[in-house]
């Protein structure tokens, strides 16, 4: 049965940070939705145009569209063995989605690991992250900087300043977060499936943290 893990957590908690570290440790998919539409944007696809209008502002791209674009993905041949989900889902909507979907491949959400921290750590690291336009590899100019400023350590693209990542708009993605997305803690909580994990430690305890959680 394939394996899916759903990494819930505040803007700038380290989802994406995790994810990838997960996908090499465990290789299972890394689908990441804030990644799928920045590529969309990249492409200029309409999609892409779309969830710009919304991801500017720091509001939720609607339900309908981003369950779609997930759903297209997670039926790719590298989702075969499962998936790691970051940043999705983030409404209790989008999480009844997923698991209809999840019906399809024989899976289910078997964990949920949710990744905390104080909104003065997530504003310190938004605002000095850096990201990579080729695959969304992410550094911190002050946390976890390149070996080479403004290079991608992986795959040498440029590493970019993301629009969103404005301090008005961060404290607009975080407003958001509590509103619309902070519900699914109990609704995993319901399900048996939540984790708690402190976010505001280094990169590594968080990782060993995480591993231990999904070897359980
Ligand atoms: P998305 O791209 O998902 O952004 P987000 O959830 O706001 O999360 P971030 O990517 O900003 O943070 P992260 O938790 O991945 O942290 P990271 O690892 O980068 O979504 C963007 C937008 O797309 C949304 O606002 C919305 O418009 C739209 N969207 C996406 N999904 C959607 C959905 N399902 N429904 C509707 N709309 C959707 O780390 C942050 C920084 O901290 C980095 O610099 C990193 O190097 C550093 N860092 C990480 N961990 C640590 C650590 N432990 N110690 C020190 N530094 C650390
Ligand atoms: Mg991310």
């Amino acid at each position: 049965m394939p394996t899916f893990i759903v990494l819930l957590g505040p803007p700038g908690v380290g989802k994406g940070t995790q994810a990838k570290i997960l996908s090499k440790k465990t290789g299972l998919a890394h689908i990441s939705s804030g990644d799928l539409f920045r590529e969309n944007l990249k492409n200029q696809t309409e999609l892409g145009k779309l969830a710009q209008t919304y991801m500017t502002k720091g509001e939720l791209v609607p339900d309908d569209v981003t369950v779609a674009m997930v759903k297209d993905r997670l039926t790719r041949p590298e989702c075969k063995m499962g998936a790691i989900l970051d940043g999705f889902p983030r409404t209790p909507a989008q999480a009844q989605a997923l698991e209809t979907m999840l019906q399809d491949f024989n899976g289910q959400v078997d964990s949920v690991p949710f990744i905390a921290a104080g909104e003065d750590v997530l504003l310190e690291r938004l605002t000095s992250r850096w990201t990579c336009r080729a695959e969304g590899h992410v550094f911190n100019a002050k946390t976890n900087p390149p070996q080479v400023t403004g290079k991608c350590d992986f795959d040498g693209s440029e590493l970019y300043q993301r629009d969103d990542d404005k301090e008005e708009t961060v404290k607009n993605r975080i407003k958001v977060y509590f509103n619309q997305t902070s519900p699914l803690i109990s609704y995993y909580q319901n399900h048996g499936k939540l984790v708690e994990i402190n976010g505001a430690q280094s990169i590594d305890r968080v990782t060993q943290d995480l591993m231990a959680a999904l070897n359980k």
